[in-house]
């Protein structure tokens, strides 16, 4: 039972201290991510009006948007427990077959970074989705015997931040698959004002907007930078949060203008000094800046994209103009980007 509880733990410690009390306990409170949550609700309200648990979920995109905060959502509305675990943590099938076993009807099992999960242990979860049983091989070679064991029906939400390391067999046994996008300013805003709220913060409404468009998208990132900039409230004046404060507080926290930080800087420079603006292939870049690759596509990139900084093409990244006035950098050879062509005398 310790062992069961150990696997089940392996996220309990996820996220900074103090994130649980902000995230969002409805639906209804949770800002953004407006196409999921009209699908979600359909779907979760569906599958209870037929006394059904709701089908598995494949939640994917960058860090910090809200993963987590949608698998304790779904357990809550669904009147389910949640049990919660992550891919590394589960290491032999023998562990997986533990929390199978162990759950209770129509709880909730969530894993996180689903696409680290062993492939032995993987296969598990194959006729544990489909079939609703676990099919467990006993002896090796020709003695070998396939034992079934009926689960209790229950709804596997799988988080991950790269759906394309995800193997199609298990893809497809997802009957939903949500990919939440970054958040817009205003959204973040709002997200910045609630939690100001629940924090007890008091804070003006051009704090919360300069706060929201520093944030890189990130809701988890919005929420740190709030309580950082509260201590420097507390530390230098009443307490209160306001634009002079904010701004103080981001320029010590080394967040520059649009949120973002040495390690955005150190890769857009690397691309326009080193490979003259690109294209650079991503091993080539993450070499380059002393990054992991996984990290710079699952982490930097979406929200340079976003600021539309950075391109994808297919010989790799390139930076954009509006990357190059960004950083104050004069462009070496306009006739790069597609502009209009220059007129002649
Ligand atoms: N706190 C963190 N993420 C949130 C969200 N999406 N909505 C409301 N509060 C949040």
């Amino acid at each position: 039972m310790e062992e069961l509880e150990r696997l089940l733990s392996a996220n309990k410690t996820e996220g900074d201290e103090g994130e649980n009390k902000l995230r969002p306990k409805t639906l209804d409170s949770y800002i953004g991510q407006e196409k999921v949550k009209q699908n979600l609700a359909v779907f979760m309200a569906s599958a209870k009006k037929r006394g059904e648990t709701l089908d598995h979920v494949l939640l994917y995109g960058p860090p910090g948007l809200g993963k987590t905060t949608l698998s304790h959502i779904i357990a809550s509305e669904m009147g389910a427990g949640l049990r919660m675990t992550t891919g590394p943590a589960v290491e032999r099938p023998a562990d997986l077959a533990s929390i199978l076993t162990n759950l209770q009807r129509g709880e909730v099992l969530f894993i996180d970074e689903i696409h680290r999960l062993n492939p032995t242990v993987e296969e598990i979860l194959y006729s544990a989705m489909e079939d609703g049983s676990l099919d467990i091989v006993i002896g090796k070679g020709p003695t070998a015997r396939t034992m079934r064991i009926p689960l209790e029906p229950f709804t596997l939400v799988g988080a991950t931040t790269k759906a394309g390391m995800l193997s199609a067999p298990l893809r497809d046994r997802f009957g939903m698959v949500f990919r939440l996008e970054l958040y817009s300013k205003e959204e973040l805003k709002d997200i910045v004002n609630r939690s100001a709220g629940i924090l007890d913060i008091e804070i003006t409404p051009e704090a919360a907007l300069e706060i929201a468009g520093r944030s890189r998208g990130t809701p988890r990132i919005a929420n740190r930078l709030l309580k950082r900039i509260r201590d420097f409230a507390e530390y230098e004046n009443s307490g209160i949060v306001d634009l002079e404060i904010a701004k103080k507080g981001l320029k010590r926290l080394e967040v520059d203008a649009l949120g973002l930080d040495m390690t955005d800087i150190n890769i857009l420079r690397t691309i326009i000094e080193k490979f003259n603006g690109g294209p650079v292939g991503l091993e080539t870049l993450a070499a380059s800046t002393g990054e992991d690759a996984g990290t710079i596509e699952d982490v930097y990139e979406p929200y340079l994209l976003q600021l539309g900084f950075i391109a994808r093409t297919p010989r790799g990244r390139t930076c954009t103009q509006a990357a190059y006035k960004h950083l104050g950098i004069k462009l070496f050879n306009p006739s790069l980007f597609d502009e209009e062509p220059e007129t002649e005398e």
